[in-house]
């Protein structure tokens, strides 16, 4: 009898078990009234008067021991189980693994925001405006003369003729918006979708994105336009980068000029990207010609401007080494998983 209460007792000390079916399992095959230990209270009976006080004291212990093993196993069960329920509280959660095939933000977007961020320091908020104009908004207010050939179907889609409609072929069609309906001073920038009818190609396409700039105050010169496209430039390319302002024409700016940076690659000493020169051409600038302030209703001898505009997805080849644009709009994973961004 006493190796059998000692067996049971090396069995009740060995067994665990997190599940509540198998505690009580044991609870039945130990106590319960077929179970080893109240079989074993029922051979003590049988047991000669001078060894009961020996085995009584190790039956209990055996008892004893059993009833407490279940009783700590079953709160440790419980506590187990209310602290699983608590973890998946919501049954419509994403699993953990979800996260790992998470997207991220297109590059044009990254380059976006940057941009948008780096004028937002200047003071600049975001305009919108819509992708489907009119001839207004898109040329007549911008001084386009009626014969300007950035009117003609090659370089415009044209919705309609009569009304006119089309899609717009810069944002500055948002920048008229903006003048027709605020009050000088105005600071703002406009990112957007724009259209030209143009051959697909490694370097062009019908579809891309402009971010404009417009600053509208009194005695606005173009020393502050320099100055703020600097400080773009470094923003955006380092601190070593260098601008040059090259002379140019635009209907809508006068006087004109093509902002270049210094090629980030090379260091300005010349290489493939830059073709040898040093500098990179990334937009285009100028002082806002009168006759469009006055064509939206502005005060041209009280306030001056400054505007400039440039391409997003030049900016973004220029940022990431991507030598050929038509990879922003085919939207291989392959190449959107490269541009790490958080979400
Ligand atoms: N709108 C011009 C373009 O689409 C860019 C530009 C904006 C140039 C503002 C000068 C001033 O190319």
């Amino acid at each position: 009898m006493t190796d059998r209460i000692n067996e049971l007792i090396a069995r009740v000390e060995a067994f665990s078990s997190r599940a509540a079916g198998e505690i009580e399992g044991f609870r039945i095959r130990m106590l319960g009234k077929k179970g080893a230990v109240t079989e074993l209270m029922e051979e003590f009976k049988t047991v000669a008067p001078e060894l009961k006080r020996e085995f009584g004291q190790r039956l209990n212990e055996l008892k004893n021991k059993a009833m407490q093993k279940v009783n700590d196993l079953k709160t440790a069960a419980e506590a187990c189980s209310t602290a699983k329920a608590a973890s998946i509280d919501d049954m419509t959660r994403p699993g953990a693994g979800a996260a790992e095939n998470a997207g991220s933000r297109h590059p044009i977007s990254l380059v976006r925001n940057e941009i948008v961020g780096i004028f937002a320091r200047l003071g600049y908020t975001v305009a919108d405006g819509p992708e489907i104009e009119d001839d207004r908004h898109v040329f007549t207010a911008l001084n386009f003369a009626p014969e300007h050939p950035a009117r003609d179907m090659q370089d415009t889609f044209f919705i309609e003729k009569e009304p006119d409609v089309l899609l717009r072929t810069h944002t500055s069609s948002i920048q008229v918006r903006v003048m027709e309906t605020q009050k000088p001073p105005i600071r703002v920038i406009c990112p957007g979708r724009v259209f030209r009818n143009e051959a697909i190609s490694y370097r062009a396409h019908c579809i891309f994105h402009q971010i404009e700039g417009l600053y509208i105050d009194e005695g606005v010169s173009f020393a502050d336009l320099k100055q703020s496209l600097l400080y773009f430039a470094r923003e955006m390319f380092g601190e070593e980068t260098k601008i040059r302002l090259r002379p140019s024409y635009f209907p809508f700016t006068e006087p004109s000029a093509e902002m270049d940076v210094s090629c980030n690659l090379c260091g300005g000493k010349g290489c493939p990207v830059c073709k040898g020169t040093g500098w990179l051409e990334i937009m285009g600038c100028g002082m806002v010609d009168p006759n469009v302030l006055e064509a939206c209703g502005i005060d041209n001898t009280k306030y001056s401007g400054f505007a400039f505009g440039m391409g997003v997805e030049r900016i973004a080849m220029l940022k990431y080494g991507v030598g050929d644009l038509r990879l922003y709009f085919e939207n291989d994973v392959r190449f959107l998983n490269q541009f790490d961004s958080e979400i």
